[in-house]
């Protein structure tokens, strides 16, 4: 039997590894990814076991979603964890934030209709608003898992403040936050609550866009969000790649590829116990359950946790 964890004080049961499905859609955020080649990388999740997946209402917007839930069909539904999220409106041109409870209801009931599934293992509200209460927002939701329409509760960015709020009557499960190891702040503020609360941590960006996958030089491009991004600009760039190639060091001393080991390091963490690394070819996530198997010594995971601090 391999490996499983449960999320929250919920009673799902997911592979370490799972799959984030960001970038399932071939939107505009990652335009080189056609559909198929989505689905493709999906249905490798759960043909390997790894039966976690990570969508969400805006990724795509909806594609993502309604991508999922076909290859969904073609599996026994309880093969997969589903975890989605909701929180943003269109408002004309705009996109908002709304945590309303009537919202994030109907967010709900349009992710079952867009999935074409009975029920959503994990929801999450996306992003906080201004405006809602959080205990009242997490309040609609647990309504939801009451009627059984989802099974567990996530809230994600929301800050500390924001998370204890949310919290008041103990609902939620999971966070998820972005956390890698170029980006440790929830260790300090946020590890302590989840850890003291029974959630589960789930880090977004675990491989900061493929950085810490330990494949790209000082002559590489993007052609998408990743140009965007700070850690892939200049300096920034230069010093994160040296920093890599400290990895490698360690990755070749286990004889692993160095993405599996910074992984496997996050396990090393408090509450951190799964990870939804995205991937873009059904070959990088058969390669990622990978991450879930290997023990790093003491004696790693602090070289790893200096080299980065
Ligand atoms: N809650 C939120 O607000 C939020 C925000 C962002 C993301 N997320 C979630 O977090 C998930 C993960 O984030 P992400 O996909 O953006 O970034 P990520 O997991 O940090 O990086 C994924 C990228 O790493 C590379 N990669 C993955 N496995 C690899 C392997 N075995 N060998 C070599 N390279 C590998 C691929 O890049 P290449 O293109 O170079 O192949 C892949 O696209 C998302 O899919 C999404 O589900 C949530």
């Amino acid at each position: 039997m391999e490996r499983h964890v449960k999320l929250g004080k919920s009673d799902i049961d997911v592979y370490p590894v799972g799959l984030g499905t960001n970038a399932v859609g071939g939107h505009n955020i990652y335009p080189d990814l056609d559909e198929e080649q989505g689905k493709a990388v999906v249905r490798s999740a759960l043909d390997h076991g790894m039966n976690f997946l990570d969508t969400a209402f805006i990724y795509g917007p909806k594609r993502s979603e309604e991508l999922v839930g076909e290859v969904l069909k073609e599996y026994n539904r309880t093969q997969a964890v589903v975890a989605t999220k909701g929180a943003h409106e269109f408002v004309g041109e705009d996109v908002v934030m709304n945590n309303s409870p009537t919202f994030l209801k109907q967010q709900v009931e349009d992710s079952l209709r867009r999935m074409d599934t009975d029920y959503i293992d994990l929801f999450y509200i996306h992003y906080p608003d201004e405006d809602t209460p959080k205990d009242e927002a997490v309040g609609a939701l647990k309504e939801m898992r009451d009627q059984g329409k989802i099974r567990s509760i996530g809230v994600s960015n929301f800050s500390l403040d924001q998370l204890k709020e949310a919290n008041k009557d103990g609902y939620v499960d999971v966070v998820q936050s972005q956390y890698n190891l170029l980006h440790r702040e929830a260790e300090w503020n946020v590890f302590p609550y989840t850890q003291e609360n029974d959630m589960t941590f789930i880090p977004y960006f675990p491989l900061e866009s493929g950085l810490l996958a330990g494949k790209y030089d000082e002559t590489t491009t993007f052609n998408d969000i990743r140009a965007q991004k700070p850690s892939f600009q200049g300096e920034a760039f230069k010093e994160n790649l040296q920093k890599v190639e400290r990895l490698r060091e360690i990755a070749n001393d286990y004889g692993e590829d160095v993405a599996h080991i910074v992984l496997a390091w996050y396990f090393s963490r408090p509450s951190l116990d799964v990870v939804i690394p995205g991937a873009k070819k059904p070959q990088q996530v058969e390669d990622n359950k990978r991450a879930g198997e290997i023990k790093l010594s003491r004696e790693t995971i602090v070289k790893i946790d200096q080299l980065f601090c």
